[in-house]
């Protein structure tokens, strides 16, 4: 087992120097890929620019790391007030005096190198802010989510193709259609692993009903058939709220859909092609979401839902780190890391099903759940209210599982996000669960 928390001092140092160093990789990919013109441009209202994005991952690791963690002179103590989330809302940051390009890169690159200094001395325990690299491990998670809201801007951008990636595995079997998850108590979220954040925390007692949850998320054939029924035309299947948005905005189909006559096509990342029908949907928000399941006859699974289905193991009792077990993800066991620029076919990680057959709960898409964001009982504000609990409350849908453009040190079966229940840039799919009959469970 390679948690961190099994880890001795010198080995969480490697591992911290090489998981900074393969976010910043990913960062300079996804940057040095487009010109300046792109990098300084908002390539929509829901977006910074992406060298707001870039200095701002900067920003943040010399205010813990270097500052915080290192107790080291401020690099530029000028600019935190243009880099802080919180001061300036995503559609202003262009208007913003921000860092050009060149001087942006300058910037990042001398945080990181004081930042491989405080590394190499820091004593990594003695204070819960470094035990375990925790405040390490929290940089380049943030600097992995910033990565994904970037690759989501560049899902944006329109013009010619920049990034590149081999096509995703080919699906294969999948069993039954959806699986029965016995009820009972379960062990949800962890007080052991070492990177999860406060959100994730504590370990606690979860109980569920028995429930029906299906195999695989919902795959663009199915979601096809929901809009060729009239899906988007029915109040019957929409919420209040949803069929509020779905008339005010004037949504048909999933975002970056086009039919040519029977034909679906969808533009990803500046390539235009038929719809893969057995890959999962992705940029549908919740409300679609909930339609569907609706239509189906079915709902969206609570978050305790979910995460009993990824992580019990019904044979020992046990919690998972994974679905797959305990092991850190490889290429076999789910879409991550950006390795591909599309969720896969359902079916095309069966080394990564779960102890009662569920496929691709982790990476693919985000799954939206019908849960509201909250802390749970024991919740603690961990190292500041900003990362988790400002966003407590109805206004948040949590999301679970991670996407294809989700890296791998900010994805567990512990993990989870929020959204806003009208997103659709973000890379979400979902898919449906449902109560057992007593008849069923006879
Ligand atoms: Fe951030």
């Amino acid at each position: 087992m390679t948690s961190q928390f099994t880890r001795g001092t010198e080995q969480v140092r490697d591992h911290v120097a090489a998981q900074l160093e393969r976010a910043r990789q990913r960062s300079k990919l996804l940057t040095d890929a487009v010109d300046d013109h792109d990098l300084v441009r908002q390539h929509s209202k829901l977006m910074s620019p992406l060298v707001w994005d870039l200095a701002h991952i900067g920003n943040q690791e010399e205010l813990w790391l270097v500052r915080d963690v290192g107790g080291r002179e401020p690099v530029r103590q000028d600019i935190d007030e243009l880099y802080d989330a919180f001061k300036h809302a995503r559609a202003v940051r262009p208007e913003l005096p921000l860092l050009g390009p060149a001087e942006a890169r300058r910037y990042v690159s001398q945080v990181r190198e004081k930042v491989f200094d405080v590394l190499e001395t820091s004593p990594l325990e003695g204070r819960r802010l470094v035990d375990g690299g925790f405040a390490f491990g929290m940089i380049v998670q943030h600097e992995q989510q910033h990565d994904e809201t970037m690759l989501a801007t560049h899902q944006l951008r329109v013009g010619p193709p920049v990034l590149d990636a081999p096509p995703p595995p080919r699906g294969g079997p999948v069993g039954p259609a959806e699986v029965l998850v016995p009820g009972g108590p379960f062990t949800m979220g962890t007080s052991t692993e070492a990177w999860a954040l406060d959100n994730e925390r504590p370990a606690h007692q979860a109980f569920t009903d028995p429930f029906f949850i299906d195999t695989t998320p919902v795959t663009n054939r199915a979601y096809a058939e929901f809009i060729a029924a009239g899906g988007y035309t029915d109040p019957r299947w929409w919420s209040e709220a949803g069929w509020a948005h779905v008339q005010k905005a004037g949504l048909v189909a999933p975002r970056f859909w086009e039919r040519d006559g029977d034909q679906w096509y969808r533009t990803a990342f500046g390539v235009t092609a038929p719809l893969d029908p057995d890959q999962p949907v992705v940029h549908v928000c919740y409300y679609e979401a909930e339609a569907y399941a609706k239509w189906a006859g079915k709902r969206l699974p609570t978050e305790v839902e979910w995460e009993k289905a990824a992580r019990f193991d019904p044979a020992t009792g046990r919690s998972r780190r994974y679905p797959w077990g305990d092991e850190e993800p490889t290429e076999a066991h789910a879409n991550l890391n950006q390795r591909h620029l599309s969720p896969a076919p359902v079916g095309a990680y069966p080394a990564g099903v779960s102890p009662l057959g569920v496929h691709q709960l982790i990476g693919d898409v985000w799954e939206w759940t019908s849960s509201d964001f909250h802390g749970y009982t024991g919740f603690e504000v961990f190292p500041y209210a900003e990362y988790s609990q400002v966003f407590f409350g109805p206004d948040y849908k949590v999301l679970r599982g991670g996407s294809f453009g989700s890296d791998q040190a900010a994805v567990r079966s512990t993990f989870r996000n929020w959204d806003y229940p009208i997103r659709r840039q973000i890379f979400a799919g979902f898919r449906c669960a449902r109560d057992a009959s007593p008849e069923e469970l006879a």
